[in-house]
């Protein structure tokens, strides 16, 4: 399973990046509103600086909601860098343009899915990802984690090249009730990466070994 991490703040990405465990990036406009960029130059220059810094898989998304204008920014975007994947909403313009974006080989992640439908849909338009919205669905009472396991089902089913990304991830558990689900990749916030390292028996295994070692060395 591929990690991701979903921020657009560079220390962050920094910090999961000095672990060597990284693989990409995604934004979205929320993300990117967090950290004070505005203006469209500033936001071309900010995920220019992502791309400088991961090298490979970063997703930008685009704020058109009509055919034409996100070819245009998946366009633009995609010319920018080539680790730029190109963030297209679950709609009916979205889907159109990832079919444009696939006959024209620019690389897209369907955002903003909520279901098995739309999931297919995004693989038979040729989406190179898929992102279910995992944490925001269990916010609405249902079974992220479950939605996950149905699309990794009917993807395998069809041999759909369409890779699952997890998206909305809210905690470490998330990451790992992802990867048993057969996700090719798991976008999560640092704070939930960080949270899989931790076990309370880790610190005190090594808290007694180290005291072991200290002692060993007085006598
Ligand atoms: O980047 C899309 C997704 O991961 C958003 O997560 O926490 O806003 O539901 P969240």
């Amino acid at each position: 399973m591929k990690f991701f991490i979903d921020t657009a703040n560079l220390d962050q990405i920094r910090q999961a990046l000095a672990l060597g465990i990284l693989d990409g990036v995604t934004t979205n406009p929320t993300l990117m509103a967090k950290e004070g960029i505005k203006g469209e130059e500033n936001i071309r220059k900010h995920y220019l600086a992502i791309c400088e810094l991961v090298g490979k898989n970063v997703s930008a998304e685009v704020i058109s909601t009509d055919f034409d204008g996100m070819t245009n920014e998946a366009k633009r975007l995609s010319a920018l860098h080539p680790a730029i994947i190109v963030k297209i909403p679950m709609t009916t313009e979205g889907v159109k343009a990832l079919k444009w974006c696939s006959d024209n080989n620019i690389k897209t992640n369907c955002t903003l899915v909520f279901s098995a439908g739309q999931a297919i849909v995004a693989a038979k338009a040729g989406a190179n990802y898929v992102s279910p919205f995992i944490g925001r669905i269990d916010d609405s009472n249902w079974d992220g984690i479950q939605l996950i396991e149905q699309i990794v089902h009917i993807f395998r089913n069809y041999d759909f090249r369409t890779q699952v990304l997890a998206a909305s991830i809210r905690n470490p558990l998330h990451i790992v009730r992802c990867a048993e689900a057969g996700a090719d990749v798991c976008t999560c916030p640092l704070e939930s990466i960080l949270g899989l390292l931790k076990h309370p028996m880790t610190d005190i295994g090594l808290e007694r070994f180290l005291a072991d070692y200290r002692k060993s060395q007085q006598s």
